[in-house]
């Protein structure tokens, strides 16, 4: 199971604006069990504060390489030694020209000159020095040495102006860093199609019927896929997050659209997992123009097509995973569902609960599958969830097959 548990890493902090977002970074990389010492460059703390960091990590924070009150100054060769990863975000320009030059003037840079570990840095800078023929050279340079740097994120910028130089999300950040560590690549060669988030289904042109999937699940699990060596697709209907980088992404937005885009997928798919909410029902006739006036108004509503039963009839050979979102009686009605829709392994989630399965960091399911098997796994992170799917998956087949052979 891939994630951050006891993982000692090293969040390297330098002096943009974007510093602030450091700090959601460095509660979500605790929040995921990492120990994290922090290191802010001067200007990072003209930012935010040490004391927001030495809160949140619960550790010291480096910032000046000859404070002669601080241990951590000496062992600092030590401490990059140890880690299991330094994570730069966000990096500016002077970092990355200091990284690739090997300057070390500041504690910071030191720790990159010193760390033996893999080193992830996350860019941030204003309006076109990303492009910078200086900038674009050091980034090569220390691509060529195995430093990953992420590609920043285009948009509004601080300063006004918009372009490439906004730090990419945390998200993206995390799973990187996930990838970087997890050694274990047994989806090579495996295409694993995704679906996740809710569907929406138009009642007129300004409203719809939707639900509460925020689409984390599924893209945990497209993100667990890809960390480790899948070619994934992932079809998604409306969220507001960032598709996991090497992703092959479909947005959709109803339940018909994500059924095209699913069979369209589907040849060559070796496993399916359909963690999206699709809406059950949608107006039989769209309203062309916006429904007016304050009156009663009763909405026709027909089924939509059931995607999931429909790709285990097709019986392509590919393994199927669905979901379940039950309110009560998990067992009993995971169980009816694996049946009814004719798949190999379904994913039962109690939908009730508020601290689980909808819009919720975390998950606590049920896996049933067709060969008789149930295992109830405890409340963990949806990236946790999306690697103990991915394993069974992986376990199920190797017995299936094992079974047919012999
Ligand atoms: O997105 P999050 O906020 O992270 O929340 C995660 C989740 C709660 C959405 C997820 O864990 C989950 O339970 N997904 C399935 C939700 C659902 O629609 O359950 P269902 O019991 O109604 O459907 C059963 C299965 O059939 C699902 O795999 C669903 O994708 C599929 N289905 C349902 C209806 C339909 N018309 N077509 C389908 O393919």
């Amino acid at each position: 199971m891939a994630g951050l548990d006891g993982k000692e890493l090293i969040l390297g902090v330098s002096g943009s604006i974007a510093a602030y977002k450091a700090v959601y970074l460095l509660r979500e990389l605790t929040r995921r069990g990492a120990r994290v010492t922090v290191c802010l460059t001067d200007h990072a703390s003209r930012f935010v504060g040490p004391l927001t960091f030495r809160t949140l990590s619960g550790r010291p924070v480096l910032t000046d390489l000859f404070d002669p009150q601080s241990d951590a100054a000496v062992e600092h060769v030590a401490l990059a030694e140890r880690a299991d990863a330094l994570i730069v975000a966000p990096a500016t320009a002077n970092v990355l020209a200091k990284a690739a030059h090997g300057l070390a003037d500041d504690f910071l840079s030191t720790l990159l000159l010193a760390a033996r570990c893999p080193v992830l840095m996350a860019p941030a800078m204003d309006g076109g020095m990303w492009d910078h023929a200086a900038v674009v050279t050091n980034v090569a340079t220390l691509r060529q040495r195995g430093v990953v740097v992420l590609d920043p994120d285009a948009g509004a910028l601080a300063s006004g102006l918009a372009g490439r130089g906004r730090l990419p999300e945390s998200d993206v950040i995390i799973e990187t860093l996930l990838g970087m560590l997890t050694a274990v690549r047994d989806l090579t060669g495996e295409r694993v199609l995704v679906t996740a988030g809710p569907t929406r289904e138009s009642i007129d042109p300004v409203r719809f019927i939707t639900n509460r999937s925020s689409g984390k699940m599924g893209y945990r699990i497209a993100a667990a896929a890809r960390r480790r060596g899948a070619d994934v697709v992932l079809v998604s209907g409306p969220t507001g997050l960032t598709p996991p980088a090497g992703a092959l992404f479909v947005p959709v937005d109803s339940a018909e659209e994500m059924r095209e885009a699913v069979l369209q997928h589907l040849p060559k798919t070796t496993i399916v997992i359909k963690a999206a909410a699709v809406a059950d029902y949608r107006v039989r006739q769209q309203a062309t123009e916006k429904i007016k006036g304050k009156r009663d108004l009763t909405l026709d509503l027909v089924p939509n097509p059931d995607i999931l039963a429909e790709v285990a009839a097709r019986k392509t050979g590919a393994f199927i995973v669905g979901f379940a979102a039950e309110t009560n009686d998990l067992a009993a009605n995971a169980r009816a569902k694996l049946e009814a829709k004719g798949i190999d392994l379904l994913v039962g989630n109690d939908v009730s609960r508020r601290d689980i399965g909808f819009d919720a960091e975390d998950n606590e399911v049920l896996l049933v599958d067709r060969w008789g098997g149930a295992e109830a796994l405890p409340r963990m992170p949806k990236d946790a969830v999306a690697d103990a799917v991915l394993s069974r998956v992986l376990a199920l087949r190797a017995t299936a097959v094992a079974k047919v052979r012999r």
